[in-house]
């Protein structure tokens, strides 16, 4: 948690983007797995986080701006409750430490948003992103089910991405901690992955590691022999001799900010010729997108700069072939590289998707593309300082997807076909670091983790 003054200055910017009318930032519930007792981990709403800090359960921020107020719904525990949790802190308590001094009962907020709505106050609120969020808001505010996704409000999104985009120093070392527990994982997995383990021997290790740095998994591990699957998450598949493992994991800090990075590592002790020669062209694809973030730059040119990096390579391998900026324009990269080079990070892996990615990811006049491949690019929009993006671009080869292109003949002017078969169980290759975008150009955040040929080969080779 940030002090009390942090999350007071948060609120009263917000405030003052949105200058009347009352703010309503539900906090999450518990979410039951089996049954109503058996819950998922808690995790806050990352929004409520960021204006309220608190990660109790089942709290309401309000910032009700005609009244100048600031209040957090709420209940305290009883002594039935207490039996089964101890003692918890009054929630008047809770909310002085972030700067709240008002606190009502969580049955009141219905009867104060009665009021508010009688006398046309308008009421702001942010997509939902859970099924029960969504029978929140049709009690409280009798908005019909089907009415609320129109019903959000564009300039209260719009505020919110404008503040948690541009992340403060203090959330920036709360992400390096994120990392850092990350990096632990990272090389626990290089160090320890063997052959005739299964992935979930592996995955179950890595979570073990998340949770010991104070927080949990960010999102559900990636570790799997079957990179070449986008967002395959860890299975009973055997590490076998020959296989390349694409390991992209991440912990969130106890503050739930998010690490994301990826490695790929032979399951041998060292590549294989072929698999150096496409690991090289990933790293110089990642390397040169890492050196060109800067504040000014589109990110969606930085994507289209690896994209290049990523054809001049596969041309040197005998892949492709052609003018490389047509291939990119055509996009006959997509054979191989089918998704985007990387999202903001912050308080959420993909930080704020859930607030919508034509607000985050874009502008009004950037708007997202169809085309296969950029449609699946989360941030293109212009680059500022304190940023926190991913750099992460990769080669997939997927054989279902080379075999539907070449029996298409697509783009044959710059695909050799023929070559292709060499690659059918390669699987994929992705490297991911995570960068503050600095005034003079950017910061890695985190220490730097082994990420070349022979950093990993070294890293393989411990006994
Ligand atoms: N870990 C998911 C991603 O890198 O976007
Ligand atoms: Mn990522
Ligand atoms: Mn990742």
């Amino acid at each position: 948690m940030f002090s009390a003054s942090l999350y007071r200055e948060r609120r009263t910017k917000l405030g003052a983007l949105m200058s009347k009318g009352i703010i309503l930032l539900p906090g999450n519930i518990e979410s039951s797995m089996s049954y109503a007792a058996n819950h998922y981990p808690f995790r806050q709403d990352s929004t409520f986080l960021y204006y309220f800090g608190l990660k109790r359960p089942g709290l309401v921020g309000l910032i009700d701006l005609d009244q100048g107020t600031e209040l957090l719904f709420g209940d305290d525990i009883d002594i039935e409750d207490l039996v089964w949790t101890g003692p918890v802190a009054s929630l008047a308590t809770e909310a002085f430490e972030v700067g709240v001094s008002h606190v009502r009962r969580l049955r009141d907020l219905k009867g104060y948003l009665d009021t508010a709505r009688s006398t046309g106050t308008p009421i702001y609120f942010l997509p939902p992103y859970r099924p029960e969020h969504t029978l929140q808001l049709h009690e409280w505010l009798e908005i019909p089910i089907k009415e609320i996704p129109a019903s959000v409000s564009v300039l209260l999104i719009k505020a919110i991405v404008s503040m948690r985009s541009i992340k403060g120093e203090e959330e920036v070392a709360e992400i390096i901690k994120g990392v850092n527990i990350t990096n632990t994982m990272q090389l626990a997995a290089l160090k320890y992955s063997r052959e005739g383990m299964t992935e979930a021997q592996m995955g179950g290790k890595l979570q073990g590691l998340a949770i010991a740095g104070g927080g949990n998994l960010a999102f559900p591990t990636i570790f799997t022999v079957n990179g070449q699957i986008l967002h395959n998450h860890y299975g009973d598949n055997k590490l076998t001799k020959g296989r390349l493992v694409i390991c992209d994991c991440g912990a969130a800090a106890p503050s739930d900010y998010s690490g994301d990075l990826t490695r790929t590592f032979p399951v041998d002790k060292t590549f294989t010729p072929l698999q150096k020669e496409v690991y090289q062209i990933v790293l110089q694809a990642q390397e040169t997108a890492a050196a060109a973030l800067k504040p000014g730059i589109l990110y969606k040119d930085i994507h289209l700069l690896a994209c290049a990096e990523l054809v001049k390579g596969l041309q040197g391998l005998g892949l492709m072939r052609g003018d490389i900026n047509e291939s990119v324009a055509e996009g006959a990269h997509t054979l191989f590289f089918q998704c985007g080079l990387g999202h903001m990070l912050g308080l959420d892996t993909h930080d704020m998707e859930n607030l919508g990615e034509p607000y985050v990811g874009y502008t009004d006049t950037l708007i997202k593309s169809t085309q296969f491949g950029l449609k699946f690019l989360r941030l293109a929009r212009t680059l500022e300082t304190g940023f926190v993006v991913t750099v992460e671009p990769g080669l997939y080869f997927i054989p279902e997807l080379m075999d539907e292109w070449r029996a298409a003949k697509k783009l044959e002017q710059f695909i050799n076909y023929d070559k292709l078969d060499a690659f059918r169980n390669f699987g994929g290759i992705r490297i991911e670091e995570d960068f503050l975008v600095t005034s003079t150009g950017r910061k890695l955040l985190g220490d730097p983790l082994p990420k070349t040929v022979n950093e990993i080969e070294n890293l393989r080779l411990c006994p």
